[in-house]
């Protein structure tokens, strides 16, 4: 029986659900400057929850949900660089914390959902080491007001997504191919995940506070020793370096050692070692949509981003790093959504089983969930008999990984209405609640939302 304390809920981003982009004293984020620039489809108003935040948090209450997991926005709290507070910003997360509180809903608070303010990207972004350092005196801001309301705190959201794509791919902004500053980004935001702790616990928050990571759980194409070498490198690629580095407070040192070979690791101070492995978190986050299948490398240039038929992926993306290792992403016996995602519930579990075993903190499942195209436009509600059938098939896994030993005390449902999908647009739909844009934003629960209502009220019995 599952314990009455687990936490279903669902989850949002700032950028991606509030609009009011410029209202309330919001300065812009990297993402406005940078979408606004090469005229791409922007979040502008996205699902102008900044207005309509009372009738969104209502409907999770009318869909049982135990938790929403949201993140403040950094422009919308501190307004520059001297770090002046923006006492708007700052009432309106109270008005959702205490409309969360009010409905019984606890609030599971990220402080970084990529959107940096772009002051601090005009002077070089996670890149650099101010940054890192002006995130902790934000965070202290955060803790100083919504400390005695929220219990759940995560620094970071899949820093690795948020690295890769802004400096390595290069399809999110800053939007370069720089492999020096991909591990400077890299390694401030996990100093700066490090710092933050410290400094909840100097505060004596009273709380718990985690770091939410993009779990890509490595499997191998057959048990051969160069397949198993390939996958140590694909973990260290793809999760070791924040796991190990915000939960045992050690980054892979066979990493270290490659990346040393070839780029300039002297910006790393010794006290900067001693700060990780001195505060670790006290809970992980792991947002799960799919495996990695790792083959050892054969050939040919790195790619990062392409998908299963070949052309430049749309939503997952197939990785190959020279000399490492390759992702397979072609798999015949797989399936694949429309957006290219490999569905993959059993990779939940053993994803959960490997992680807990390996290091025995509790986990929460931050982010589950699937795209469809979907039209929200008509009379009738959407019938979604896809997603439910895809949550139902991992909310199974994580039942039965806390069947067998793991400490899983929660999960949420990405999203929680439709969004803004980043460069995917309006069009990649994961809510539970469908939001009509053209039309007033218009909220459609979906089939799935009457479908998790139950399995909320009934404590995953209904699984
Ligand atoms: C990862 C991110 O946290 C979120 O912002 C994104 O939209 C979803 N997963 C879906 O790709």
């Amino acid at each position: 029986m599952l314990d009455k304390n687990f936490l279903w809920g669902t989850a949002t981003a700032s950028y991606q659900c509030e609009g009011g982009w410029n209202e309330g004293g919001r300065v812009p984020s990297l993402w406005d400057e940078y979408l606004h620039k090469n005229n791409l489809e922007n979040g502008d108003n996205a699902s102008d929850h900044y207005h309509r935040y009372k009738e969104d948090i209502r409907l999770m209450k009318e869909g049982g949900h135990k938790a929403y997991r949201f993140s403040l926005a950094w422009p919308r709290i501190i307004k520059n660089r001297e770090g002046d507070v923006n006492q708007e910003g700052i009432q309106f997360y109270h008005n959702i914390i205490d409309e969360c509180l009010k409905n019984g809903i606890e609030p599971f608070v990220t402080l970084f959902h990529w959107d940096l303010p772009q002051y601090w990207e005009d002077k070089g972004g996670w890149a650099e080491r101010e940054v890192c350092d002006a995130f902790v005196r934000y965070a202290q801001v955060c803790f100083e007001e919504y400390g005695n309301k929220v219990t759940f705190w995560s620094t970071f959201n899949e820093p690795r997504y948020y690295v890769f794509s802004g400096y390595k791919i290069g399809n999110y902004p800053p939007g370069v191919d720089d492999t020096q500053k991909t591990i400077q980004a890299s390694f401030y935001m996990m100093l700066a995940n490090a710092l933050t702790v410290r400094l909840f616990r100097e505060m004596k928050m009273d709380g718990q506070i985690g770091i939410v990571h993009s779990y890509a759980p490595i499997f191998g194409v057959d048990n051969s020793l160069e397949t198993k070498i390939a996958m140590r490198k694909a973990d260290n690629y793809f999760n070791n370096w924040i796991l190990d580095t915000a939960i045992k407070g050690e980054i892979p040192i066979d990493m270290l050692s490659i990346l040393n070979e070839k780029y300039d690791l002297c910006f790393m101070k010794v006290e900067d070692f001693e700060a990780i492995k001195q505060n670790t978190v006290d809970f992980v986050g792991l947002n799960y949509y799919a495996r990695a299948l790792i083959k050892p490398y054969t050939d040919g240039e790195t790619i990062l981003r392409i998908n299963n038929k070949g052309k430049e992926a749309k939503g997952s993306s197939k990785v190959v790093v020279k000399g490492w290792f390759e992702q397979v992403f072609d798999n015949p016996d797989s399936t694949y959504t429309e957006w290219d995602t490999e569905i993959y519930p059993q990779g939940l579990y053993e994803g959960i089983m490997q992680a807990y075993k390996k290091y025995g903190i509790p986990i929460y499942i931050t982010e589950n969930g699937v795209a469809f195209y979907e039209d929200v436009s008509g009379e009738k509600s959407v019938d979604d008999q896809g997603r439910i059938h895809f949550l139902n098939a991992h909310i199974d896994a994580i039942l039965r990984a806390i069947e067998d030993g793991a400490d899983v005390l929660g999960y949420f449902i990405w999203s929680t209405m439709d969004l803004y999908s980043w460069k995917n647009g309006h069009e990649k739909r994961y809510g539970l609640v469908g939001i009509d844009f053209e039309n007033n934003f218009e909220r459609k629960p979906k089939s799935s939302f009457y479908w998790y209502k139950k399995v909320c009220e009934s404590n995953g019995a209904t699984i």
